[in-house]
């Protein structure tokens, strides 16, 4: 099977290293010349299949042989671009593997999931939580747990990846990554309906704040850049520990020929986006929002979801209360008290560091391509998710 990947970046070359046997990139599609050119060296794709725009990609379709053998394509491009691309190659007919969120709208998600079922074209999500031992888990309990009635889930973004993501980089503000709900919490939302099959009813309810990541939030003296900044070594949020001294989310950094990762690193504490303070960045997404709503079953249940980004937890806690039982999870424990006395205490707190969402990229991409030659669905769809990426256009 030949494929296209468009978006060379952290998380295409995650999917690229765990490609099934016999799947081969022929086409890669990256702006970036470095990151192009270093992604197709180590992936074996051909340079006749490389492209710096999706424009020249889809328009060598009609002139090249290179595209005519593409069988599906992977979408791994910033989050605006996902519904754009994915019509292009669902109208040619080609079946897709696209990164969440998978809209930025409804009416754009809408138009996908029309178009997806209109040329019987199936566009799966990477939505990896519905692969993760863990997660699983907790979906088949919650089916033992009878008339489920209260959901509190709360995504604790956690310092680094808060400070990384969602301040100094890609996802920081509303006009170029959509809200951090959508982008964040999709996973969660995904999750919810995905373990209790429910509707959504009625209105979702939202407040969101940008608390602590803002300018008056910084502490006396703190300069706009960490390098520079007295308060450095005691900062919990220093770009010179995460980045230098830790070696933490440095798998962006693309090191050019001749160059040295930590010389990499130095210029970007000097004058890049992740080298500034996180108190004087141009951030605008929220940093703690609630969320709540109900969904039917046969009966309502109460849901409540919290993004939480300014505290240092990190991870995801969850607490289902149904009439024959309450599950807590938190992260690492899944704990079921029944009514009837029984109590089931699980340990998964191993998985919690292992690589590739403890191998769950892995499974969603093997999905992906067994499902295309198996010709059945994949497990992640545009239609299974549809309920939870709106619960996450309303809650804005
Ligand atoms: N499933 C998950 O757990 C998960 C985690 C992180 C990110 N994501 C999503 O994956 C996608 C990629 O995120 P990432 O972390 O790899 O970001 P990234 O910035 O590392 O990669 C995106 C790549 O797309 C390229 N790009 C920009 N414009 C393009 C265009 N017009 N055509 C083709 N490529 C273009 C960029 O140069 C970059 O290399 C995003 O939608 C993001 O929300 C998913």
């Amino acid at each position: 099977m030949n494929i296209a990947v468009i978006g060379a970046g952290n998380r295409a070359r995650k999917y690229l290293g765990c490609l099934p046997e016999g799947v081969h990139v022929r086409c890669l599609v990256e702006p970036d010349p470095l990151r192009l050119r270093q992604t197709a060296a180590r992936f074996g794709v051909p340079a006749d299949g490389c492209f710096s725009s999706p424009d020249a990609f889809f328009a060598s379709v009609i002139s090249s042989a290179a595209e005519r053998s593409v069988d599906a394509v992977i979408i791994a491009a910033p989050d605006r671009l996902h519904v754009p691309l994915a019509l292009q190659c669902v109208e040619r007919g080609w079946p897709v593997l696209l990164e969440k969120p998978a809209a930025s709208t409804e009416s754009a998600y809408r138009s996908l999931l029309a178009a997806s079922e209109r040329k019987g074209v199936p566009v799966a999500l990477c939505l990896e939580m519905r692969f993760h031992p863990y997660f699983q888990r907790i979906k088949e309990l919650t089916a033992t747990l009878g008339q489920l009635r209260e959901i509190d889930h709360t995504e604790h973004v956690g310092p680094d990846r808060m400070a990384h993501t969602f301040v100094r980089g890609l996802w920081s503000r509303r006009a170029d990554a959509g809200p951090i709900f959508l982008s964040k919490c999709c996973h969660d939302a995904d999750f919810i309906f995905w373990i209790t099959g429910a509707a959504l009813d009625g209105p979702v309810r939202s407040k969101g704040a940008r608390t602590k990541f803002r300018a008056s939030g910084a502490p006396e003296g703190a300069a706009y850049r960490c390098v520079s900044c007295p308060l450095a070594a005691t900062c919990r949020y220093s770009a010179v520990s995460l980045y230098l001294e830790r070696g933490e989310w440095i798998d962006g950094f693309d090191v050019p020929d001749g160059e040295s990762l930590e010389q990499v690193i130095r210029r970007e504490l000097a004058s890049g986006r992740y080298g500034r303070c996180v108190y004087h960045c141009d951030n605008n997404v929220y940093d703690t929002q609630e969320v709540t709503a109900t969904l039917m079953t046969s009966a309502p249940i109460a849901l409540r979801m919290h993004l939480e980004g300014t505290s240092l937890e990190e991870g995801r806690t969850t607490v289902i209360h149904g009439e024959a039982g309450t599950l807590t999870a938190d992260g690492g424990r899944i704990r079921v008290e029944y009514a009837d006395g029984r109590v089931l205490d699980e340990d998964y707190a191993h998985l919690r560091n292992l690589p590739l969402h403890a191998g769950a990229d892995e499974a969603l991409v093997r999905d992906f391509f067994a499902a295309l030659s198996a010709g059945r669905q994949p497990s992640a769809t545009l239609v299974s998710s549809f309920t939870a990426h709106r619960l996450c256009f309303l809650a804005g």
